[in-house]
């Protein structure tokens, strides 16, 4: 069975002290959740002051975006072993924004997730295709790439460290969600893609996470997928009460 994974990414919201703030609030709200992973992305600044206030609960705290390198001359940049320091478990990887305004490929995307997972964090490897790639009936062709180049050269032991987020662009901040139907066939082609590259086992042991305007509303129904095994949460995750009622969707 696969554990799932309810996962915020606070973009870039939340100072130190909103970040705490939301931890302080939370973390009793979500206390209940043991058959939950719990997590959040946040900002690399905010990372050390929510993990420390994170402490002891069962509220995983992980980066945005990290770099592949250890250390060097990459101004601006923040190392996998700096995540892990901050207290990180996880990293969110080539995130659709990243993707469109940062210029993250597959094959950075690639090379961090390595790196992430040697330095013994989870990565959620984000894939997804735009609106005009959907209409085009490009989707099944654009996530194949993203995961398939994502993950090349990936070992079955690695693969224990990764997560698949499956987050269709034209749903991510518009309201629009796609519909359990729409996520669960596209959920589908991506196990099968990861049997067919990893073999059944680690295609049926990874979790893929669906995100786009996931609410407390429409959890639920999402949730119920068969190939839905988490939900990755933007505004909807800004609010403790609601983070917690998305924790908390099967209560
Ligand atoms: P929203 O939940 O705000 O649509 O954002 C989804 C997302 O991008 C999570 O990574």
């Amino acid at each position: 069975m696969r554990k799932p994974f309810i996962c915020g990414n606070w973009k870039m919201y939340k100072t130190n002290a909103e970040a705490v703030a939301f931890v302080n609030e939370a973390k009793s709200l979500v206390a209940g959740a043991t058959d939950v992973d719990v997590g959040i992305g946040a900002p690399a600044t905010a990372l050390k002051s929510l993990a420390d206030a994170a402490k002891g609960t069962n509220i995983m705290v992980g980066g945005e975006n990290c770099h592949w390198e250890k250390e060097g001359a990459f101004t601006g940049e923040i190392a996998p072993g700096m995540l892990v320091e901050c207290g990180c478990s996880f990293v969110i990887i080539g995130h659709s924004e990243r993707r469109q305004y940062f210029g993250e490929t597959n094959e950075t995307c690639n090379k961090k997730a390595k790196a992430a997972i040697a330095n013994g964090l989870t990565v959620i490897l984000c894939c997804g295709e735009t609106l005009d790639e959907r209409e085009a009936g490009k989707t099944t062709a654009v996530v194949t790439d993203h995961v398939k180049n994502g993950l090349a050269g990936f070992t079955p032991e690695e693969m224990k460290k990764i997560v698949i987020a499956y987050e269709p662009v034209w749903a991510i901040g518009t309201g629009k969600t796609a519909t359990p139907e729409q996520a669960q066939e596209v959920h589908a082609v991506i196990r099968t893609l990861l049997a067919d590259m990893f073999g059944k086992d680690i295609a049926e042991a990874t979790r893929i996470q669906y995100g786009g305007s996931v609410k407390p509303e429409n959890v639920k129904e999402i949730m119920a997928q068969p190939d839905v095994d988490g939900a990755l949460v933007g505004g909807a995750a800004l609010k403790p009460d609601s983070f917690a009622k998305l924790v908390n969707f099967k209560a």
